[in-house]
């Protein structure tokens, strides 16, 4: 290889590692959201109780007019099934949140 080859192969492996890291330092990540619940009654309590162990997209998927009483099953379930520590005295609260968040009580829900 001559001088001026070796030289050339140099430059392009240092554009190709300069255009490597600038790539990795331009990635647009989406918005994060799945480190909060939608604004609504005892956000705090909720984002405290319910992201311990999943984020907010199992929420997010559910279909979106459940019923409380739908909603108080699935909190007691995360309680009683999975283990979530949440005290009897705050399934209520919880429930509260989710039929009015995200149920069919939320602004805006068509009830049947
Ligand atoms: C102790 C861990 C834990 C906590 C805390 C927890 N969950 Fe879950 N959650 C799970 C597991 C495990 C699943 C099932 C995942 C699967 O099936 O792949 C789940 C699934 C779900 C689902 C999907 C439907 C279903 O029944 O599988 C919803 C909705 C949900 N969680 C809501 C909540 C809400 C609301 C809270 C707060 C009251 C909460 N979770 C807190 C562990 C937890």
């Amino acid at each position: 290889m001559s001088r001026s080859h070796r030289l050339t192969a140099t430059l392009a492996g240092m554009l190709a590692a300069t255009l490597a890291s600038a790539a990795i330092l331009t990635i647009d990540l989406p918005p994060e959201t799945t480190t909060t619940y939608k604004p609504g009654p005892n956000l705090e309590l909720v984002n405290a109780r319910c992201l311990i162990c999943h984020s907010t997209d199992y929420v997010a998927t559910q279909p979106p007019n459940l019923p409380r009483k739908t909603w108080e099953a699935e909190v007691t379930k995360m309680k009683k099934t999975y283990g979530a520590p949440i005290a009897d005295d705050e399934i209520a609260t919880l429930t509260d949140y989710f039929a009015k968040t995200y149920g069919d009580e939320r602004p805006g829900a068509t009830k049947p």
